[in-house]
């Protein structure tokens, strides 16, 4: 299993800027119990937004993820996703940390035959426009993504492959588009019966950010052949061990609580998550939207103005040790750092001892393996120093079954610390606002009434 440590964020270590473990886990104890009851009794509860704790289960869609992925095996070069936020952050950090670094570059022999894999997740034009300048759409299948079936940027993109595959291929262009939508609303949904599209549902009940082990993620991530087996039984391991009430067995429930404390007695706001490995750079993205947008809420759940926002930052080990350390050493006292570390990389690489300066032939015949951990290390034990708190998670290696007890354990810590704060972690009402702004902009029907109010804020920002 992978491990939480949390002891750098005592006050054995870090004094009065840390928190009596034992004691807070004591305390909150039937709070906590109270809430994992609570989540596991509404799980199945329509409206409660709680279907993602059933994911695990899903054996029917595992089912036909694989047997589409068996189904188009060989016919592809390239997966194109297209999709935002919640529709594509899941499996694009899965797919970066699981599959071979730099999986495109190479050739076919090395990727076993399977395609490459594309997010396009912003609609800059030039990235846009350079991507489809390499790709050749006669061999891409394009998964498109969105739970809504309307999101502009998701549909806007879509509409510019859809026409070049019909023009490229002709009636045929059909069989290089698979849709994950809602199983009956949103246009995508309607398109995708219309023009007879191959398509994976986005079971209700699951919002964007927690959607990754639904076909959301699974479907890109078993066409470019990452064993979703594994990835389930992974969440189910998790799943089992989080059920428990007790506080003192619930990594979930520690951390979330470790969090909650921190940020309201502490002042510790701002969760900065940092793993020390170049594959889970992504794992950080993930992380940001799923707590930046569960947990930033301007109301609480009696309807009490209190603009939460404990405040996500992604850094990477060991490259922002060069960049962000010196802030988190001696800036503002108001962060907990979550380093990710791997025990045991795919690979191992030895420095050569070619070197006889003395500042250089320490490195010589160890492992850059040691070293980043090493540096792992040396920043935590820093950051004791200046008395920051921070806490480490251990993957004993990176694959598909501790990738999904991370991923699992994230989401439920974000639910049990959205009950800490007494939020809906569930809602987005600030992206939502946003989204139907740009509607108005571009000119939706329905939408003429915020347009005229938007051109009366925008015609300030010209002024
Ligand atoms: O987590 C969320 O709910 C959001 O990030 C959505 O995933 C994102 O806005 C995309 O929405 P949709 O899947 O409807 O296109």
């Amino acid at each position: 299993m992978i491990k939480l440590n949390y002891s750098n964020v005592t006050t054995q270590i870090i004094g009065d800027e840390g928190l009596d473990v034992e004691k807070s886990f004591l305390e909150y104890a039937p709070k906590i119990q109270e809430i994992i009851t609570n989540l596991n009794m509404n799980k199945d509860k329509p409206g409660f937004w709680l279907q993602w704790m059933n994911l695990g289960y899903n054996e029917e869609t595992v089912w036909y993820v694989k047997e589409f992925a068996a189904m188009v095996e060989g016919r592809f070069d390239n997966v194109l996703v297209l999709g935002i936020g919640g529709s594509a952050l899941g499996a694009k950090a899965l797919s970066e940390a699981l599959l071979k670094p730099y999986w495109n570059l190479l050739d076919k022999e090395k990727r076993e035959n399977l395609p490459r894999i594309f997010f396009v997740d912003n609609i800059d034009p030039d990235e846009i426009n350079a991507l489809l300048d390499v790709l050749d759409l006669k061999k891409t299948l394009v998964n498109v993504i969105t739970k809504s079936g309307s999101t502009a940027e998701t549909m806007s993109q879509f509409m510019i492959i859809q026409e070049r595959l019909k023009n490229l291929l002709g009636d045929d262009y059909r069989k290089n588009i698979v849709a994950t939508t809602d199983k009956q609303a949103g246009i995508l949904r309607q398109l995708a019966n219309e023009e007879g599209y191959k398509t994976f549902v986005v079971p209700d009940d699951v919002g964007g950010r927690f959607s990754v082990f639904s076909a959301v993620g699974l479907v890109p991530l078993a066409l470019v052949g990452i064993d979703v087996d594994e990835i389930i039984r992974g969440i189910k391991i998790m799943d089992l061990t989080l059920k428990n009430t007790d506080i003192t067995k619930n990594i979930a429930a520690q951390n979330a609580l470790l969090h909650y404390l921190l940020d309201r007695e502490k002042g510790k706001y701002i969760s900065v998550m940092m793993p020390y490995s170049q594959r889970l750079k992504y794992v950080s993205d993930w992380y940001v939207q799923l707590w930046a947008e569960s947990l930033g809420k301007e109301y609480d759940r009696n309807n009490n103005k209190i603009n939460n926002g404990p405040t996500p930052i992604k850094a990477l080990g060991a490259t922002d040790q060069h960049s962000q350390i010196q802030l988190y050493n001696e800036g503002k006292n108001d962060k907990v750092i979550t380093f990710i570390r791997v025990n045991e990389f795919d690979s191992e690489l030895q420095i050569p001892n070619i070197f006889e300066y003395t500042g250089l032939n320490y490195l010589g015949g160890k492992s850059i393996n040691r070293l980043i951990n090493a540096e792992a290390d040396a920043t935590a034990v820093a950051l004791c120093d200046y008395k920051r708190p921070n806490i480490t998670i251990t993957l004993p290696k990176i694959n598909e079954y501790y990738l999904a007890q991370l991923f699992y354990m994230f989401e439920m810590q974000t639910a049990i610390i959205g009950e800490l704060y007494n939020i809906n972690a569930y809602n987005q009402p600030g992206v939502e606002q946003a989204k139907n702004y740009t509607y108005a902009l571009m000119g939706r029907l329905g939408y003429e009434e915020s347009k005229e109010e938007l051109d009366m804020k925008l015609s300030r920002f010209s002024s």
